[in-house]
């Protein structure tokens, strides 16, 4: 009586089971046969780069100051925090202009290193970020229309590869704001045409547009401020603030991080054994990017 009994249950939870995956697997789940994906190759630094799309005209409409607009710098690296934050495995960033470079840690398995994961959640919680965080840094500037960025990934094999990527974007930020300085100074305060400023320049040397700036405007671009000249380096770093528990923030440094000494200060990046800990003696604004418990 009883042996029937189990084996009338039997069959029913075999019955319901069959069921309920014929109701999942439907007729159209072959499509799934379609999604391809790529994954980044293995002990390889991946690095996602982002840009803002059309920034030239995005930067004229919000009316940012000419050549380096603080405030919008400020917002690029307060969106970047926010990826540090989405983002453990980003043990770096690098930004300057209208880009932000990220650097995952070469044997992260987030998201089992599948590309188009990575390089969607870095630039959709940037630019969210962006547009979220607006108001914070532009109070009396509307947002006129939504900003895009595009983004790409690209793999580093070995540690010297990933500094030689480094060390040219933070070049690239030199030359463009050395250029754009003189460019502006002479628009701005010499009244030049846009186009005559580019011929004035076209072809000249660093040495020589040092020296323009120096002879006709009184600037001396060894002054100019780091955070213009040098980019946003942002390192995740473990800070003990008075009263409080130790806390990650991300800490948006202006430095050279073309020459040793950097990677001798900030182990960390190149090897996530070295302790991250950061006394933070010059009082540099560190943005939070301990996970928030959001309140309903
Ligand atoms: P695509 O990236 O190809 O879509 O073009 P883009 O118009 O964004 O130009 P690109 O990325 O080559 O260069 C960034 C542009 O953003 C600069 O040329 C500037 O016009 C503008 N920009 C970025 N930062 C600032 C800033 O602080 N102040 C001002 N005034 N403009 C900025
Ligand atoms: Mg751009």
């Amino acid at each position: 009586m009883y042996l029937n009994f189990l084996m009338k249950q039997t069959i029913v939870s075999i019955i319901v089971r069959s069921f309920v995956s014929s109701m999942a697997k439907s007729k159209f789940e072959y499509v799934r046969e379609f999604e391809s994906e790529i994954k980044c190759l293995p002990n390889c630094w991946i690095v996602v780069r982002l840009d803002g799309k059309g920034f030239h005209k995005f930067s004229d409409v919000h009316k940012f100051e000419k050549p380096n607009d603080k405030k919008a710098l400020d917002l690029m690296t307060k969106a970047a925090s926010r990826v540090f934050e989405e983002l453990n495995d980003i043990c770096f960033a690098f930004g300057h202009s209208d880009e932000y470079s990220f650097v995952f840690r070469k044997n992260t398995s987030i998201f089992n290193r599948r590309q188009e994961k990575l390089l969607s959640l870095v630039n959709s919680k940037f630019s969210s970020a962006y547009v979220y965080h607006w108001r914070d840094f532009f109070e009396s500037t509307e947002l006129k229309y939504p900003p895009a960025f595009d983004g790409r990934i690209v793999l580093y094999p070995t540690d010297s590869n990933l500094r030689d990527y480094l060390s040219w974007r933070q070049a690239d930020a030199h030359i463009n704001n050395l250029y754009n300085t003189v460019f502006w100074a002479l628009v701005l305060r010499k009244n030049m045409t846009t186009k005559e400023a580019e011929e004035r320049l076209k072809g000249t040397l660093s040495s020589e547009k040092n020296e323009i700036l120096f002879s006709e405007f009184n600037i001396n671009y060894n002054n100019e401020p780091e955070q213009f000249k040098k980019g946003t380096s942002l390192v995740r770093k473990l800070i003990k603030q008075p009263g409080r528990k130790i806390e990650l923030f991300a800490v948006p440094l202006h430095c050279d991080i073309i020459g040793d000494k950097f990677w001798e200060e900030n182990p960390e990046i190149l090897d996530c054994k070295a302790a991250m800990k950061f006394e933070n003696d010059e009082n540099i604004p560190v943005l939070s990017i301990t996970s928030r418990k959001y309140v309903i």
